[in-house]
């Protein structure tokens, strides 16, 4: 049997990882600035993350939710700790488009309706609706598309107002930090302007944090920097460090009911593992501190490199603007001077998104790198 053929392949196999390191099979090792799409927040096989993984699955690695998972309690309480959000409650599910589903449908059982506002080339996943109110036809089929979307320019409070004028609004979702499309932060008073809107209107607010949360802008949630809360948080990437799962924080105002929502895989044994190595790791670390200053390091960095246009982002989801296309330049990056780094929907950013406990040491190769890159036309 083929594989189904969707994805563009790079020709490296990697088959070894360690911290930000990658080798392949040829013993070729290669700097990971971009953890595979973002998932990788403590590094490839870091050792607590290994041992209660290899422990756990030798154990139960699942069974369902239909029985008392004393690992789903000490995520939650672990995570509400980290985060801060001690008062909001956890569902755990498998993806990032899962958790938006999730979000969505939470809203819209809390109010009744069924208009959602999204903005512009945002990303929230490829399941039903999280694909109806991503900003790109090209993956929205036929019976994807719904008049609920409704699909506005991101940064613009004008545009917000006018269509909560005109219709009756379930919930907003917004990326605090758009990814994919090139490492887009939504300003405060957009933000802030989004909080009122749906405090006045009895909407909902939805932080899409699958990317930039979980601590990679340096904050757990890249609106904790403007001291806004939303209703909603939707996470994934970073939560097990590539095991895949995700997660919605709900704010209390939220009550569930037995079957509102549900999942057969979503919290297993082995996934809690996972996530719950992941922030002993963090709290051990000090990841998000380090995210925060490595970040403003690389950050600063990056804007005196000859050739860079723009540098945007927070901590470390990193977006670089080159004056033209940007592909022969990663290309060089990774062919040349083995570094792994993120393309974007906007063809001239390099996205970076490494391990949330990367060394400035780690950084400095490929500020080196991309110079020499970037002077060797
Ligand atoms: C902001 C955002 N939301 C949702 C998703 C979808 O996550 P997943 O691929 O885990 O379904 C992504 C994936 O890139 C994302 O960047």
């Amino acid at each position: 049997m083929k594989l189904f053929d969707v994805y563009p392949l790079f020709s490296i196999t990697p088959v070894k990882g360690e911290g930000c390191w990658l080798w392949d099979d040829q013993g070729t090792k290669y700097l990971d600035l971009y953890g595979g799409h973002a998932p990788i927040s403590i590094g490839h096989a870091h050792p607590h993350y290994v041992d209660m993984i290899s422990n756990q699955v030798a154990r139960l690695g699942f069974y369902s939710n239909s029985v008392q998972n004393p690992l789903q309690l000490e995520l939650a309480e672990k995570l509400g700790k980290i985060s801060g959000y001690e008062d909001y409650t956890l569902f755990l599910c498998n993806s990032g488009a899962e958790a938006n589903e999730n979000a969505l449908k939470l809203a819209s059982f809390e109010n009744g309706r069924k208009k959602i506002i999204s903005f512009s080339k945002g990303f929230h996943g490829r399941t039903s609706l999280a694909v109806a109110i991503t900003d790109n036809p090209k993956i929205v089929a036929p019976v994807n598309e719904t008049d609920n979307a409704l699909i506005l320019p991101f940064n613009d409070e004008e545009a917000l107002e006018k269509a909560f004028q005109e219709h009756e609004i379930c919930a907003v979702i917004v990326e605090g930090i758009q990814g994919i499309a090139g490492i887009y932060e939504a300003s405060e008073s957009f933000v802030k302007k989004i909080r009122s809107l749906c405090d006045a209107n009895n909407a909902i607010f939805i932080s899409d944090s699958v990317q930039c949360g979980y601590g990679r802008s340096g904050k757990f949630f890249s609106t904790d920097y403007y001291d806004v809360k939303a209703d909603i948080y939707t996470m994934a990437k970073a939560m097990a460090n590539g095991f895949p799962i995700g997660g919605v924080l709900i704010s209390p105002r939220f009550k569930p009911w037995h079957g509102e929502l549900g999942t057969t895989f979503g919290g297993s044994h082995l996934a809690c593992a996972a996530a719950i190595a992941v922030l002993d790791v963090y709290e051990k670390e000090n990841c998000i501190e380090n995210a925060a200053k490595v970040g403003a390091y690389t950050i600063e960095k990056l804007k005196q490199v000859q050739g860079v246009k723009d540098v945007r982002g927070k901590g470390l989801i990193i977006g670089l603007e080159l004056e033209n296309d940007s592909a022969p330049i990663r290309n060089k990056l990774l062919n040349e001077y083995k570094i792994f780094t993120g393309s974007s929907s906007c063809k001239k950013t390099i996205r970076i998104l490494p391990a949330l406990n990367i060394s400035t040491a780690e950084i400095d190769l490929f500020i080196d790198a991309l110079t020499k890159c970037l002077n060797d036309k």
